[in-house]
């Protein structure tokens, strides 16, 4: 039996036993075990489905809201180094969720567009739009097939959707196709597969003071989470350079990897328990920018 396929049927068991744990009556455990229940049900609607019911609390968590300016000026140091001022170009923001980035990219400068597929995502990100009085455009969408113009776009932001596509040369040829000759990309994400020594530590925690580490996910989302992983392109481990080739083979040059997000996580390490402030200080974080050529 294939690795990944045995970590489904493995995952599915343990979901199934949280939910059931969590939630005796069933009603908060949809996602992989509706999906068993109805085929049509597709991965891609799961993926959907587990973002928007955390829509309503996402911007609670550090490391999805900002909550320092330290952590502010970080971001925006980063895409100032990479994408330049804005100066009213076009931004596309895929995956915009709650709009953290699309207002970052905002700020420097860019007309934004933020998509994404949640409906409940797009709805926080509208409201807070609404209230910080930002002209930002929302529109729903698949970021593997945008319906956006070809070559409509200077720019491509987006921040932590990589590792959740389904088909990311798929979405990578769509990106190529809707920026304008020169646009650019710039991909936030990690290799989260990757285990830190951080886990040792971890493991000790729960051992002696009977406690999970922190996390911001319930045990059944948490489960829902790894379920999913465990069936989308990078199920594993999802290195900067694998995401290099494949930007490479959708027709992009001058790919670089940034690691310099120093300032990024120690800010939001400080305002994070301990231990997962340093697994945040120890983890393969990265910015990948790459280009359209002319
Ligand atoms: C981890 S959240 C990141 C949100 C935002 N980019 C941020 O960094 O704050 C992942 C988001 O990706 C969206 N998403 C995942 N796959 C998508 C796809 N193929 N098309 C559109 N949105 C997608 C989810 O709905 C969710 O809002």
């Amino acid at each position: 039996m294939p690795d990944n396929v045995r970590r489904h049927k493995k995952y599915d068991f343990v979901n199934q036993v949280l939910c059931f744990r969590d939630f005796p009556n069933y009603s908060d455990c949809r996602g992989t075990s509706m999906n068993s229940m109805n085929s049509n049900y597709s991965i891609r609607d799961e993926i959907r489905d587990f973002w928007s019911d955390r829509a309503a609390t996402f911007d609670e968590s550090v490391g999805h809201e900002i909550f320092s300016e330290a952590e502010r000026n970080g971001w925006r140091r980063l895409i100032r180094k990479h994408l330049g001022e804005g100066q009213g170009r076009d931004a596309l923001d895929l995956a915009c969720g709650t709009a953290v980035i699309s207002h970052l990219m905002h700020d420097t400068g860019f007309k934004v567009t933020g998509l994404d597929w949640s409906d409940a995502m797009l709805s926080q990100a509208r409201a807070k739009a609404k209230k910080r009085g930002t002209d930002i455009r929302f529109v729903s969408g698949d970021a593997e097939n945008t319906m956006e113009p070809k070559e409509s776009y200077d720019v491509i932001t987006n921040r932590h959707l990589v590792w959740t596509l389904v088909d990311p040369p798929k979405a990578f040829a769509e990106w190529f196709s809707v920026l304008k000759p020169g646009g650019k990309v710039l991909i936030v994400d990690g290799n989260m597969g990757k285990e830190t020594w951080v886990k040792g530590p971890q493991k000790l925690w729960t051992k002696v003071s009977g406690n999970q580490p922190a996390s911001h996910m319930t045990p059944a989302m948490m489960a829902r989470h790894q379920n999913i992983r465990s069936r989308v392109y990078f199920s594993d481990q999802m290195p900067a350079q694998a995401v290099v080739d494949l930007l490479h083979k959708a027709g992009f040059e001058k790919v670089t990897v940034d690691r310099k997000l120093s300032d990024i996580h120690w800010a939001q390490a400080r305002k994070m328990p301990f231990l997962r402030g340093l697994e945040r200080l120890v983890q393969d974080r990265y910015a990948i920018c790459a280009v359209k050529p002319k």
